[in-house]
């Protein structure tokens, strides 16, 4: 039997152990995985990773505060990790440790399966540059979107997102939210994402509050946040019309694609989902 896991700190809130170990469970492979979370102080990082080694562990997910801690550790980064230096996801091939990130993947293929949207071509909104926005412009742009506008408050971390997706290959432009061509650009946006924790708690707060009119029915809001897995930022668009999508779908292909890379085997996401679904109505 192989362990799989997750470093985080906290991370007892964690929903990535239920989610795993359902689809390890549905994927017939409760012989040879079982999944656990690692509360991980950053003071023991080095440690930590080391012992994915020593203990032969498959595989672990890597979450705040340890996405960028981790890197010094491993001997290789993927493309998309390497692009935003952060890892999500760690690989152990015969004691070989491989960074990954597919939270933008994870973005990506919630937009096509969830949201039937293809991002090739398209004009996207980012609001945040935290590490968050960096690996969702970062896909956005590997993807194929032609013109990514990230709005911030602190419009120098919109423009070092922008400077990673323009070398990937996609226009981009930053805004704060005092500049006046923002109202434009909501207007104009095809796909506008939320990646910051606005909206999480309180719940009722939202960056478009006073934007709204500039909304309109051609659009896709989405936000990353999956709990509540209506914010208001999505109740406010699908009360002018928009398509919504919650982040609930970025969670699930992140750790599908996660699943796939330590297993081999293609994630079963219905039963992933089923079981954060789940899991999510006995959080308050
Ligand atoms: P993460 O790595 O999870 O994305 P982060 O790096 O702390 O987290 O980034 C949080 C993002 O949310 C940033 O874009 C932050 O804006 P600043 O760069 O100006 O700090 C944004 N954010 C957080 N709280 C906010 C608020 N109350 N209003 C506007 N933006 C906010």
């Amino acid at each position: 039997m192989r362990l799989l896991g997750i470093f985080g700190h906290p991370i007892s809130h964690s929903l990535s152990p239920k989610m795993q170990n359902a689809a390890i469970k549905a994927a017939g492979l409760e012989k040879e995985y079982v999944f656990l979370p690692f509360d991980i102080f950053p003071e023991d990082v080095a440690s930590a990773v080391e012992s994915l080694r020593v203990l032969g562990v498959k595989g672990v997910n890597v979450t705040i505060p340890h996405k960028e801690g981790v890197i010094p550790y491993l001997d290789e980064l993927d493309a998309q990790a390497e692009a935003v230096q952060a890892v999500n996801v760690i690989v152990n091939e015969n004691k070989r440790l491989i960074g990954y990130n597919t939270d933008g993947i994870g973005f990506i293929r919630s937009l096509k399966e969830d949201a039937g949207i293809e991002p090739r071509g398209k004009k996207v909104l980012v609001l945040g540059a935290g590490g968050a926005a960096k690996s969702v412009s970062a896909a956005l742009a590997s993807a194929g979107a032609k013109d990514l506008v990230i709005v911030n408050r602190t419009i120098k971390r919109a423009q070092s997102i922008g400077e990673i997706a323009r070398k990937i290959g996609a226009n981009a432009r930053a805004f704060d939210f005092s500049s006046e061509g923002v109202k434009k650009e909501i207007a104009a946006a095809h796909i506008i994402v939320n990646t910051t924790s606005v909206g999480l708690y309180p719940p009722n707060q939202s960056l478009l509050t006073d934007y709204l009119e500039y909304l309109n029915q051609d659009q896709l809001v989405s936000d990353i946040i999956y709990h509540p897995q209506e914010t208001l930022l999505l109740k406010q668009a699908r009360m002018r019309g928009c398509d919504t999508l919650s982040g609930a779908g970025m969670l699930i292909y992140q750790g599908a694609e996660a699943f796939r890379l330590w297993t081999g085997v293609e994630a079963p996401v219905h039963e992933m989902r089923k079981a954060l679904e789940e899991e999510l109505k006995t959080v308050d």
